[in-house]
């Protein structure tokens, strides 16, 4: 999906982190306006970074569901506020002459659920959930879905910048930061850290389905009475401590 603005600029990283601040990770505009408004409470007045990435978020948001069938968008700005949910939005980096295009989006966050395992026996859980999972029609099928899942999933990312990238990166904690040839390489913090059968899937469509079969074998489905999907693997933590 394209933009007027430079999508560049605005998430240099091939998979940004975007969460309710609204502030992309790697953000290399002026963050003292962000500052200001924050520590004055100031949040109808937002910068010009938090109004792309609204449009972001909101565009992704609407593609995504319209790709669902579904009336209303899982994402957008406003159902981002005051949540610990997190966006993962996959960039293009060369697509719309150099401004780069956004390609893809994850959504994750905690819900507090009922849920059942085989036996019947129920639990009260407040797992991590896949809430949304869209990536741009003439993209799919190509390898990208998984790219991004693999990123949320991890614990550790080697980033590679190009040098004039590097500039905004100072004043990260980076765990390490050491040159590759002409690129920087970072090793970044953790994202989600957990194993895919841990998740829990908020209405999975048949794509996203096949996608977990295909990718990671998740494919028996432990019936729950709401709409959420988990597989065979999910409650076996909760059931060594019983
Ligand atoms: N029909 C059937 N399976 C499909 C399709 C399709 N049209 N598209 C992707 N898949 C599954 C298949 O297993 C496929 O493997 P195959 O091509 O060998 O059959 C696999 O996904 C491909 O993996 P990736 O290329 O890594 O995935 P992709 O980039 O296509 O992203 C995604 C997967 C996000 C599900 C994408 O197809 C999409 O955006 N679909 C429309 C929106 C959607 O259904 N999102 C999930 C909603 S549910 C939720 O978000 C909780």
């Amino acid at each position: 999906m394209e933009f007027k603005f430079n999508v560049n600029k605005l998430l240099p990283r091939k998979i940004n982190k975007v969460t309710h601040t609204l502030i992309p990770e790697d953000f290399r505009g002026d963050r003292r306006e962000l500052k200001f408004q924050r520590s004055h409470g100031i949040h109808n007045n937002p910068s010009e970074c938090q109004r792309q990435l609204s449009r972001v978020l909101d565009d992704m948001g609407e593609a995504s569901a319209r790709a669902q069938g579904l009336n209303k968008p899982i994402t957008s700005t406003l159902k981002l506020r005051d949540t610990d949910h997190v966006v993962y939005l996959l960039v293009d980096n060369e697509a719309n002459n150099g401004l780069g295009s956004v390609v893809g989006l994850l959504k994750t966050g905690s819900k507090n659920l009922f849920m059942f395992d085989e036996t019947g026996a129920h639990y009260q859980l407040k797992p991590r959930c896949i809430l949304d999972f869209y990536v741009h029609e003439s993209r799919q099928r190509m390898g990208l879905g998984n790219i991004l899942y693999q990123h949320m999933l991890s614990k550790w990312h080697r980033i590679l910048y190009s040098g004039k990238l590097v500039d905004g990166l100072k004043e990260e904690r980076d765990k390490r930061l050491l040159h590759v040839g002409f690129a920087i390489e970072k090793v970044t913090r953790k994202e989600e850290d957990i194993r895919p059968v841990k998740l829990a899937i908020d209405r999975p469509s048949e794509k996203f389905l096949a996608f977990l079969d295909k990718h990671y074998g998740l494919s028996k489905i432990i019936p729950q009475n709401n709409k959420f999907v988990v597989f065979q693997g999910f409650f076996d933590d909760e059931r060594q401590d019983v």
